[in-house]
């Protein structure tokens, strides 16, 4: 990172799947008028293409091709007038299609294979421009930018994480249960935390805040408090 990108303020947020990461980034970005990194969503678009090409993510035969896609991710993220995100993938609107629980099983795959890490740093350090950034994921404290003068881990109860995941479903018409949401979340948690590269951990300077008993109030409270304390 230049010198120049190290002096913009950078809060990490991260944390597993349904720890409230996605709604808390975007509340402080919005509250700050800092700029956002969906970092979840470049390897949700990594595995989509994946998915659309048929390619299957476990076998390692595949890397390279992965490697590649990832490399050459023709992505874009738009702010619409009214200020929704809407993401690219050639060309074409996959803002809901990356949501998938397939995707995001996928996504959790591709992200176990190191090339495609590497292909996605320079792309996810390119989000920082002034006036700072709130970069959401699973190693932007450790990995990504480990500068950062912020880094906030959020964590809560599994039971809680898959109950958040099926209010989200049922508020998109979509029927789920609440096992099998747990069972995935679980799945998807014990392989980012046990991948050899960028695991997901918290930060040894990360502010670890379990959100299980909190509103989304209170966590994005305690955030811009903590953004005062490093920053202002
Ligand atoms: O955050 P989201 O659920 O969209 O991320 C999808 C998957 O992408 C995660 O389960 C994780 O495996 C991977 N990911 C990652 N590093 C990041 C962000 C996401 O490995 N910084």
């Amino acid at each position: 990172m230049s010198n120049h990108s190290t002096m913009l303020p950078i809060i990490t947020i991260d944390g597993p799947s349904g720890s409230g990461k996605g709604t808390i980034s975007q509340q402080v970005a919005d509250a700050l008028g800092l700029h956002i990194l969906d970092s979840g969503a470049l390897y949700r678009l990594v595995a989509l293409s994946v998915l659309q090409k048929n390619i299957s993510p476990i076998c390692a035969d595949n890397e390279a091709e992965i490697y590649q896609l990832a490399e050459k991710l023709d992505a874009a993220f738009l702010t619409t007038d009214e200020g929704e995100v809407k993401i690219l993938l050639e060309d074409k609107d996959v803002t809901q299609a990356i949501r998938a629980e397939e995707c995001g099983k996928t996504a959790s795959q591709v992200a176990t294979l190191k090339t495609v890490r590497k292909a996605l740093l320079t792309r996810q350090r390119n989000f920082l421009q002034t006036p700072g950034l709130v970069a959401d994921g699973r190693d932007m404290g450790t990995i990504v930018f480990p500068d950062a003068k912020l880094k906030i881990f959020l964590t809560a109860s599994t039971e809680i994480r898959g109950k958040r995941r099926l209010n989200q479903l049922k508020e998109q018409g979509i029927n789920a249960n609440l096992h099998g949401l747990i069972r995935d979340i679980e799945e998807r948690d014990t392989r980012d935390m046990q991948r050899k590269d960028a695991p997901l951990v918290p930060a040894a300077d990360a502010i670890t805040i379990d959100t299980s008993k909190l509103s989304i109030d209170e966590v994005v409270a305690l955030v811009l408090k903590a953004y005062k304390k490093a920053y202002l």
